[in-house]
């Protein structure tokens, strides 16, 4: 068991604090945020993520798990650090490293202090600081003058990126498709791969750069796929093909793989956009140019709209019509709206004058603090559909599969327009209801 604290307490920082202490480690984390603090302290999580809830309570009480607001006290005896502080993307798609930077100055102070309190035995324990918030190549060595001005030269740098999906972070934690851990020294790589030695995975060590770009380079690989699908779909409905179709048939080949070749509203979420964005910008600030990741965001936001111009081709003008939205989170198991392409959908349906009424299982809060009271938020999905003289669907919530046909013909006009995979397609024919899609045939 080796001691350890975690810098910021959002989503990658709880989830890594928790996930840690639950491989067996004593983790204290600290955060400026004392709401989330004392939450974390009475054994809740501040996030809506499966399974997370439950381990937070568990490791708290086990004694494996704290927060705090001081680094002194979160660093009283760690001998690693785990800076897990927001990168957020700023108007020109660089990267705010502020957070990064005052982490890095925090750590240091709390650890020269401690050093000084401790006297000589604690300058010879060895102590890691690892950045696992997404940076751009290059940001973890540019800590090293801090630590040097500190006095701290026992102190190693690690980066180990982050590949955790929303809704199933726990999950991607515990059993990850791979771990990678950069470091300057490989000593150093090797202590942090000890700290996952109970983890089965394929674990890579490379220097820093290196673990910094495949975090990038995974993010736009995947965001590519996502924007090729999408591109295909606009395709294959001018050949009266169904994108779905096509993209079982690529994926079967195992040079291509069947993940992320699903086509409609486009990617969202606090990830994908940001980093192919700090991607394009740093590349472009080195004097070359990314131009498949250009295409990638250029295809992905006006994939959104390709619903509203459905509904258009089925409805005509869309001033007064009532069009019940099936979700409003990014995508499925989650509340998050950051990004949304659900967002995007009810804005411009809004903006053509329609009536949007929308439900969704968890996101609802979330979105009224995005749309306030343009839109209508409906109990159940049922709600949402009377009445309505179309539907659109834009979250991939497995449940919606579920919906009843009978709660299908309560709207005005039987029509369901798809931005995702999800509903049951012979049921909906079985029933009467038109049906139009991302990439669909059109029935
Ligand atoms: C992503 C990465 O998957 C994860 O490894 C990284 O660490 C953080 O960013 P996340 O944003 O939580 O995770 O969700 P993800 O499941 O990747 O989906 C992102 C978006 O792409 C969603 O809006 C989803 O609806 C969309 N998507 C996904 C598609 O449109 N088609 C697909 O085939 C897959």
């Amino acid at each position: 068991m080796a001691r350890l604290c975690v810098v910021g307490t959002g989503y990658v920082g709880l989830v890594t604090g928790a996930c840690l202490a639950g491989l067996g480690h004593g983790v204290r984390c600290v955060d400026v945020d004392s709401r989330k603090v004392e939450a974390i302290n009475d054994g809740k999580s501040t996030i809506y993520e499966p399974g997370l809830g439950e381990l937070v309570k568990r490791m708290v009480r086990a004694g494996r798990l704290c927060a705090t607001t001081s680094y002194r006290e979160a660093l009283a005896d760690a001998d690693f650090t785990f800076i897990c502080v927001g990168t957020p993307s700023q108007a020109d798609g660089s990267t705010d490293l502020a957070y990064i930077c005052e982490a890095g100055a925090m750590v240091a102070d709390a650890l020269a202090q401690r050093q000084k309190s401790k006297g000589k035995t604690a300058q010879a324990r060895r102590h890691i600081l690892i950045v696992k918030s997404t940076v751009p190549p290059g940001t973890t060595e540019s800590l090293e003058p801090i630590l040097r001005e500190a006095g701290l030269p026992h102190v190693g740098l690690c980066m180990n990126p982050e590949f955790l999906r929303e809704g199933n972070a726990v999950y991607d934690f515990m059993k990850p498709d791979r771990i990678v851990v950069g470091a300057m020294e490989r000593k150093d790589a090797e202590a942090v791969m000890r700290l996952y030695s109970t983890v089965a995975a394929p674990k890579l060590k490379t220097d820093l750069r290196t673990a910094e770009m495949i975090k990038y380079a995974s993010n736009s690989f995947l965001a590519t796929k996502i924007s090729f699908a999408n591109e295909l779909a606009n395709m294959c409905e001018k050949f009266g093909v169904d994108v779905y179709d096509v993209a079982d048939g690529m994926g079967h080949d195992r040079r291509i793989g069947r993940a992320f070749l699903n086509a409609g509203a486009g990617f969202g979420g606090s990830c994908f956009k940001k980093d192919v964005s700090a991607l394009l910008h740093e590349v472009r600030h080195r004097g070359a140019e990314a131009r498949i990741l250009n295409a990638v965001l250029e295809i992905n936001e006006a994939q959104p709209y390709r619903v509203v111009e459905l509904l258009r081709e089925a409805l005509g003008p869309l001033t007064g019509a009532r069009i019940a939205l099936l979700g409003l989170a990014f995508k499925d198991n989650t509340d998050d709206v950051r990004d949304s392409a659900a967002i995007k959908v009810a804005r411009a349906l809004v903006d053509a004058g329609a009536n949007v009424i929308a439900y969704d299982p968890q996101a609802t809060a979330n979105a009224k603090k995005e749309l306030g009271p343009r839109i209508e938020y409906a109990a159940s999905a049922a709600e949402a559909l009377k009445g309505a003289d179309a539907c659109a669907l834009v979250t991939e919530w497995p449940q919606f599969a579920k919906i009843p046909m009978r709660a299908f013909r309560k709207m005005k006009r039987p029509l369901v327009i798809e931005g995702r995979n999800v509903l049951d397609k012979k049921a909906l024919k079985k029933a009467g209801i038109k049906y139009a899609g991302i990439g669909r045939k059109k029935f």
